[in-house]
């Protein structure tokens, strides 16, 4: 299926700028990327591309993901998302490093190149050299007809549009949905049930119209991106399934603010980071209700007990107790099925970048030094 070539795509109308255009598109593109890919009767994914049947698939025993930049990180979401569904051991690294430690390829391990454009060169040269050593690849790629797309042995086209801003909205969050699809499916032909699958496509079939709800609060986003702006340093935090997501906040944050991001795992912060927390440096705080949510908020006290500002984006169930009044900011964002929630904590992160970078008066779609793809080493 071609994405149709839409001249109002490269025109960012009443929008300041493409980013502001592309990231409320996401309700839209999320759909054309489920659209015709859920089996609800059975619980699965129905991903034909991936030119692999059922035994090929249960057959597949790890899962490696690559890709760069907003690429890697959302990789390390899917990985995560496919160790817990179909409890395949799977990782993700950085494309750039892969072929320069002459990486062990094995025949029954599934690789993914993750790719927006389909034409960055290391994602590129990573899937040339597995496939030189005899490994299958399927690829995650929004440009039909692109280098990746057209090298790999299979994959998922992401459907979301020409994406022009450098830095990924739209892309990312059908990345995102794309592995969900994939580990349900991968989930299905080994132990994941079919009331489980049910559970997950219909959570996914929801994602649309939630991360809608989560751009209504673009406003209120906009007042707390104003006081993240006059910080020269801060932190993301989150761990486990939310580690990505503040990998992810961070990228965005420092790509378009220039300011200094640097993302933690929050059971790290006290072996070193915590002597930089101060009124000066804020923290923002992944804090999804799940089964680590009472370690997550004792780690905010660590912080509120140094005096560093916290926003935190969380459920509207989760109680912070007496951190509620000093918080600088709480984002509740809808909630999912546990596993998918990574994706509805990272819009407001994207919300908080843009409104930050536009405070700072930035160009946000061309951020200094930096170009949508990288097709040269
Ligand atoms: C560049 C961009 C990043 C992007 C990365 C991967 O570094 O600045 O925003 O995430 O390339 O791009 P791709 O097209 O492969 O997803």
């Amino acid at each position: 299926k071609e994405v149709d070539i839409d001249p109002e795509a490269y025109d960012a109308g009443e929008h300041d700028s493409f980013m502001h255009k592309e990231l409320l598109e996401q309700p839209a593109c999320a759909e054309a990327v489920l659209r015709g890919r859920l089996d609800e009767r059975f619980g699965t994914g129905h991903l034909g591309g991936l030119n692999l049947d059922a035994r090929e698939l249960r057959a597949i025993r790890r899962v490696k993901i690559l890709g760069c930049g907003s690429a890697y990180y959302v990789g390390q979401m899917g990985a995560s998302l496919i160790e817990e569904l179909a409890r395949i051991p799977a990782d993700a690294e950085a494309a750039s490093e892969f072929r320069y430690r002459n990486p062990i390829v094995e025949p029954d391990t599934l690789y993914v190149a993750v790719s927006q454009s389909g034409e960055t060169i290391d994602t590129l040269l990573a899937v040339q050299e597995i496939q030189r050593k005899g490994g299958r690849v399927i690829g995650l790629v929004n440009v039909v007809g692109s280098a990746i797309a057209r090298q790999v042995d299979g994959g998922i086209y992401l459907h979301s549009g020409p994406e022009v801003a450098v830095a990924s909205t739209k892309a990312l969050t059908n990345m995102f949905l794309a592995f969900g699809m994939l580990a349900v499916q991968l989930g299905r032909v080994r132990d994941l049930s079919i009331a489980d699958g049910k559970r997950l496509i219909a959570g996914l079939t929801r994602i649309p119209e939630q991360i809608d709800q989560v751009l209504a609060t673009e406003a209120d986003l906009a007042l707390v991106a104003k006081r993240l702006a006059e910080a020269e340093s801060l932190f993301f935090i989150g761990r486990v399934r939310g580690f990505p997501v503040a990998r992810e906040g961070a990228q965005k944050f420092k790509e378009i603010t220039y300011r200094h991001a640097e993302a933690y795992q929050t059971s790290e912060l006290k072996h070193g980071p915590l002597a930089l927390i101060s009124p000066e440096v804020p923290t923002v705080a992944i804090v999804p209700d799940d089964e680590l949510v009472e370690r997550n908020v004792a780690a905010l006290h660590e912080i509120a007990a140094r005096g560093g500002p916290l926003v935190v984006i969380t459920h509207e169930s989760v109680d912070l107790g007496d951190l509620e009044g000093i918080v600088a900011g709480r984002i509740d964002v809808p909630r999912n099925e546990r596993e998918l929630d990574p994706i509805l904590l990272t819009i407001p992160l994207q919300v908080l970048a843009y409104h930050a970078a536009l405070e700072l008066g930035h160009d946000i779609d061309k951020p200094r030094n930096l170009a949508k793809s990288v097709t040269v080493e």
